[in-house]
């Protein structure tokens, strides 16, 4: 089996092991000594992966105290589940030598990362991502959170886990649509980082079916890719925006159609229309690339249709958030493969021109 570590910064880093039929005791024991473990998954992964995971732990000493599954989906990450997840954890005694694993997608992961971060002020979190989304993008970084009522994300904190551990044969049981929506982020990364990392893109087919080289190569890439931008930017004050590329339409159109689309399929739209806008910016056209591998992934790249009205009202909410009044959007836009501009102003006429071509 191989299997690869990267670490990511800045210091003290921590390691992403990454490998189909991973070690998990192997890793968790270089890791730290055992004690007290809570594992805190969700209604479809527990099922299928808890068992194994909980095997492993206990055969290097671990001691599990509790084991907590959430529904599966978005709506775990809220203010509800995380209370109700923290008291089970303090009525289960896990004392400030534990720590929590969080099995599962990005929103157990965000979810499991919030409540290891406060929980007694902070104990030890292990990230075993088991959705492509996951591996690739939510578990490395640090960003952990909750949404709200008032919008997606809005209560969290930074939170450096002990160890990452993706085992490639998680992704097994993961459906088909998941598989594609974690390629949206990988496709994402493949542009903004350009050389050996765009040129394994021509394996996006291949990972869509399932091929374990394919699979390993791209999710590699994406974690190194990934941890050197965030080693160089952790809190995200200038150069970590490159990774929301795609991303500004991309919200608007995910809020406006009320969570109908996908995260991977509306940042791959919003993917078509930075280019396009990119193209007009810096006379390069890589849209026929975007649409090539957005297919390839298995992800849309046009709709029927959409409210443009209500895609704008959504993206001026996300700008609000980032600063006062400003009268344009920032936009991450591609100069060429692999060299990304941030915090481009876009005017509201550009950002309504480009969103008419995303239109079938
Ligand atoms: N923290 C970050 O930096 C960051 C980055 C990107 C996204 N995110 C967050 O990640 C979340 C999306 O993550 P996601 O797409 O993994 O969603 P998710 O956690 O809801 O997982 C998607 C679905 O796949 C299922 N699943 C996961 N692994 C499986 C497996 N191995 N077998 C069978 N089913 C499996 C889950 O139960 C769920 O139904 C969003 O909340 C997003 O905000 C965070
Ligand atoms: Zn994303």
């Amino acid at each position: 089996m191989v299997q690869n570590v990267v670490d990511v910064g800045p210091a003290p880093t921590y390691p992403v092991v990454v490998g189909a039929g991973l070690d998990l005791a192997e890793a968790v024991a270089g890791s730290r000594a055992p004690g007290p473990a809570v594992i805190l998954t969700d209604a479809t992964v527990g099922p299928l992966h808890a068992a194994s995971v909980r095997r492993s732990l206990e055969s290097i000493g671990w001691r599990v105290v509790e084991e907590i599954e959430v529904p599966a989906g978005e709506s775990s990450k809220s203010f509800e589940t995380y209370a109700g997840v923290i008291r089970r954890i303090a009525r289960a005694g896990l004392t400030r030598d534990g720590a929590l694993f969080a099995l599962g997608g990005g929103v157990v992961g965000d979810l499991g990362g919030f409540v290891a971060g406060t929980y007694m002020r902070g104990i030890d979190l292990v990230m075993l991502p088991t959705s492509l989304l996951a591996m690739v993008d939510s578990s490395v970084g640090g960003k952990t959170g909750v949404d709200l009522p008032e919008g997606k994300n809005l209560a969290g904190v930074f939170v450096r886990p002990r160890l990452v551990a993706a085992d490639l044969a998680w992704l097994e049981t993961l459906p088909d649509a998941e598989i594609s929506h974690g390629l949206a982020e990988v496709v994402k990364m493949g542009f903004l980082d350009g050389g050996g990392f765009f040129d394994a893109l021509a394996t996006l087919e291949a990972a869509r079916n399932r091929n374990l080289d394919a699979l390993h190569s791209l999710v590699l890439h994406s974690v190194r890719f990934k941890a050197a931008v965030v080693t160089e930017d952790e809190k995200e004050s200038g150069r970590r925006a490159i990774l929301n590329y795609g991303h500004t339409i991309g919200h608007g159109l995910e809020a406006a159609a009320n969570y109908g689309l996908s995260h991977g399929e509306a940042i791959a739209l919003g993917m078509m229309a930075a280019a396009r806008l990119s193209r007009e910016r810096y006379g390069l056209d890589l849209t026929p690339a975007h649409q090539n591998l957005l297919t390839a992934a298995g992800l849309p790249t046009s709709v029927p249709g959409f409210d443009t009205e209500k895609v704008l009202r959504a993206m001026s909410r996300d700008k609000k958030r980032r600063s006062s009044g400003a009268p344009n959007h920032r936009f991450v836009l591609l100069e060429d493969v692999g060299h990304p501009a941030w915090d481009v102003p876009v005017t509201e006429e550009e950002v309504l021109r480009v969103m008419e071509s995303i239109v079938d």
